[in-house]
């Protein structure tokens, strides 16, 4: 057999034990659909369970998930709701969840941003502003940070627990708040924002293109309400700046802790690649790195197995020897693809997750899978 096949799909290598009692803000990021969402909830099990006073912040969970967190009441999700069937299985910790809502999120930044509430509402009520608070590109991964900033600087917390968006690519979360201060010295924004008498002499040939495409595209009340807009924000730019600033130190904290979570299939594991190398690169803290679904390798067959299976006639025991192989090579390139990616993940401790037969949709499911991801696997000879 080889090392490959002697090291089963499914077996620990690691365990977030210390992430999860150390740290005070942990973020889960990685490629679409990989378990992001669920590995944050399960983390905040753990987390509760080791007598921490936890909040997770889900990002459009599953919707069997957010009813098991209690997220299902619409309107006030996005506030910390107790999920009291976890509190109860803790001694001292308790869980608490919500759902983000970015554009509520975008509001109270901009709120607490303004000198005062006019300068708010001049921004908060301008149309452009609320076409396009929720869906600004980067907006989602921004206001889940902002989210855990405010959390977090609350003090009610232990550990705040943040799950982060399906972006097209999971890189843009880190560099959201950079994208924002780039965002705001760009040359539009700024012909945009200077003064009105300044702003008829601009000649900034990007920014009367733009301006000239938009008034053919959309008429010129939205061209008024685009350049108000942008002024308004000026107002609080330098708080919205410092902001960013803030958080970025935040993130890069010795008590922050990325988990990057991936599948082993290859697309995914290119993608939690790339991410790995950045958080590296931009100097965040990376915490851990969860490879989830991972299909179990099938007990591998003798050649006296192999040769009593050679003949065999059209049949269900044919179609099940097929499948076994099908699986057997899929459960080996799943192997091979989670031993690049824990080469990215130098000394962080790797947690390797089953594909399970069932969802993880219950307070049940997410304490098995809390369990699996905080245990130290048995090291070698021990019984
Ligand atoms: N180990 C597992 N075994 C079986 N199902 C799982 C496992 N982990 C997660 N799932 C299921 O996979 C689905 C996707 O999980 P999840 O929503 O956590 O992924 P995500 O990375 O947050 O996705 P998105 O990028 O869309 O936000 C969910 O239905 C979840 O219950
Ligand atoms: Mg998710």
């Amino acid at each position: 057999m080889s090392d490959v096949e002697q090291r089963h799909g499914g077996e620990r290598d690691g365990s977030l034990v210390d992430v999860v009692r150390r740290c005070d803000l942990i973020l889960t990021c990685g490629p679409g659909g990989v378990g992001k969402t669920t590995t944050a909830a399960a983390l905040g099990v753990a987390a509760a369970r080791a007598g921490r006073r936890t909040v997770v912040v889900t990002v459009d969970p599953a919707r069997r998930l957010a009813d098991a967190l209690g997220l299902a009441q619409g309107a006030a999700a996005d506030q910390p709701h107790q999920v009291p069937e976890v509190t109860r299985r803790s001694t001292d910790g308790e869980l608490w969840a919500l759902m983000l809502d970015a554009e509520k999120t975008f509001d109270r930044l901009v709120r607490s941003q303004s000198a005062n509430r006019a300068q708010a509402e001049a921004v908060l009520n301008n149309p452009v502003y609320q076409a396009i608070s929720g869906s600004l590109s980067g907006a989602q991964e921004y206001m889940a940070i902002e989210r855990l900033h405010e959390l977090h600087v609350s003090g009610e917390w232990d550990l705040v627990i943040v799950d982060t968006p399906p972006s097209r690519h999971a890189i843009d979360l880190l560099e959201a708040p950079d994208r924002l201060v780039g965002f705001l010295g760009h040359p539009i924004y700024r012909a945009l924002t200077v003064g009105q008498r300044t702003f008829a002499k601009v000649t900034d040939a990007a920014s009367s293109m733009f301006l000239w495409a938009v008034k053919r595209l959309a008429g010129p009340q939205i061209v008024e309400d685009t350049v108000e807009f942008f002024r308004s924000l000026a107002n609080i730019e330098g708080g919205l700046r410092r902001r960013a600033k803030e958080v970025s130190k935040l993130l890069r904290a010795d008590s922050t802790a990325f988990v990057v979570v991936s599948s082993p299939r290859a697309e995914a594991v290119g993608e939690a690649g790339h991410l790995l190398d950045a958080v590296g690169e931009k100097g965040f803290p990376l915490g851990g790195l969860v490879v989830n679904l991972i299909h179990p390798l099938p007990v591998a067959l003798s050649d006296d197995d192999e040769g009593l299976l050679a003949d065999l006639d059209d049949g269900p025991l044919l179609d099940h020897l097929a499948w076994h192989r099908e699986l057997s090579t899929l459960a080996l390139a799943e192997r091979r693809e989670i031993e690049a990616l824990e080469a990215l993940a130098a000394d962080a401790p790797v947690v390797e997750l089953p594909l399970l037969d069932v969802d993880v949709h219950d307070v049940e499911g997410l304490v098995g899978l809390a369990s699996r991801l905080v245990e130290r696997a048995d090291p070698p000879g021990s019984s």
